[in-house]
C-alpha cells in the first residue's frame, strides 16, 4: 500500500495559494498543485522539491470548467496520489456596483468561488475521512461575516463558503476528517487586491497581512483541526465588532467605504 499521503491546493500559481504551498513545503508535505494553465506551476514545483525535498506535482486546470472536478479525482487516482489534505484557495474578488461587472463576470465568480470548492469536496471526502489527521482548509473571507453593498456578489459567495464549511464539519466529526473555514482580511496578493486596499483607506490598511503571514496563520488553524480561523488581531477585533454594532450602521458604514472604489 502506497503510505505517501499528499495535499492538494488549488489557485497555487500566485498569491495566498502559493504561500500556502510554500508553508505545505516547510512542514514537509508533498504537495499537488492547481492553477490555470501556463508556465508558473512547472517551475514552482521544482523549486519546491529542490528547496524542501517534497514530491510535488501539478495540473493546469481551469476550475469553473464544467467536469473540472472529475478530471482532478481521475488525475489524482491515475496517478496513484492519496490525498490527506484539500486546500480549497482559488477564488475571485471583486468590487464595483452589481452592474459594474457583466452577467459572465459572476458566471465564472460563483462558478470558482463556490461551485468547484462543493464539487471537488464532494469527489474526495470520504476518502479523506478515512485518513488520520485528515483536513480540508477552505478559504472564505472576513467579508463572509458582513452585508456588503458594493462587493453583494463576491462576499455572499464567501458567507455560502463559510456555512457550507461548518455545517459539513459537523457532518464529519465523527470521522478522523476536521473542516476548517479561514476568513482573512485584505492580503497582498496581487495588484488588482492592493489597488483596492488603497482605495478603501486606513481600516483596509489597518487589517492588511502578507500571503506569507496570512498562509502560516492558516496552516497552523488547520493543522490544529480549528472550526474557523480568522488570521491577524485586527481581522478578530473587526469580527467581534460585527458582533456588537447593529446591522443598518454597518451596512450604511460599509456602503459608504466602497460607493466611491473603482470597479475591478
Ligand atoms: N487577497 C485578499 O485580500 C483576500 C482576502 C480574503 C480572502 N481571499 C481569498 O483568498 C483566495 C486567494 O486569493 P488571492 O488574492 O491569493 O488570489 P490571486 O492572487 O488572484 O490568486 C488566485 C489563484 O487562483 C487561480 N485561479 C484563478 N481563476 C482560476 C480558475 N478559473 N481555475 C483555476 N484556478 C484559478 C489563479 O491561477 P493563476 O495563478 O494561474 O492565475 C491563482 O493561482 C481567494 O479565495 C480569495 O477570495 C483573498
Amino acid at each position: 500500500m502506497n503510505d505517501e499521503r499528499f495535499t492538494l491546493i488549488t489557485g497555487a500559481g500566485q498569491g495566498l495559494g502559493k504561500a500556502l504551498a510554500q508553508a505545505c513545503a516547510k512542514e514537509h508535505f508533498n504537495l499537488l498543485l492547481l492553477a490555470l494553465p501556463g508556465e508558473k506551476l512547472k517551475t514552482f514545483t521544482r523549486s519546491l522539491q529542490n528547496d524542501y525535498g517534497v514530491k510535488t506535482d501539478y495540473l493546469e486546470i481551469d476550475l469553473t470548467e464544467p467536469q473540472s472536478a472529475g478530471r482532478i479525482y481521475h488525475w489524482v487516482h491515475d496517478h496513484h496520489y492519496v490525498l490527506n489534505r484539500i486546500i480549497n484557495n482559488a477564488g475571485i474578488g471583486s468590487v464595483g456596483s452589481f452592474t459594474s461587472h457583466d452577467a459572465a463576470f459572476y458566471d465564472k465568480q460563483l462558478d470558482l468561488n463556490i461551485k468547484a470548492v462543493v464539487l471537488l469536496t464532494h469527489y474526495f471526502i470520504e476518502e479523506l475521512a478515512e485518513e488520520p489527521d485528515a483536513r480540508i482548509l477552505n478559504i472564505s473571507s472576513l467579508a463572509s461575516f458582513f452585508t456588503m453593498p458594493y462587493k453583494a456578489v463576491y462576499a455572499s459567495s464567501k458567507g455560502f463558503i463559510y456555512q457550507f464549511s461548518r455545517a459539513l464539519r459537523m457532518e464529519y466529526l465523527n470521522t478522523p476528517l476536521r473542516i476548517s473555514v479561514a476568513c482573512p482580511g485584505p492580503i497582498t496578493t496581487n495588484r488588482h487586491v492592493i489597488q483596492r486596499i488603497n482605495d478603501q483607506g486606513r481600516i483596509s490598511k489597518f487589517m492588511v497581512l502578507s500571503p506569507e503571514k496570512t498562509a502560516r496563520l492558516c496552516l497552523r488553524g488547520m493543522l490544529k483541526g480549528k472550526a474557523f480561523i480568522i488570521p491577524g488581531f485586527p481581522n478578530k477585533f473587526l469580527y467581534w465588532m460585527d458582533k456588537l454594532l447593529p446591522q443598518y450602521i454597518k451596512i450604511k458604514f460599509v456602503a459608504s467605504r466602497l460607493r466611491t472604489n473603482p470597479p475591478s
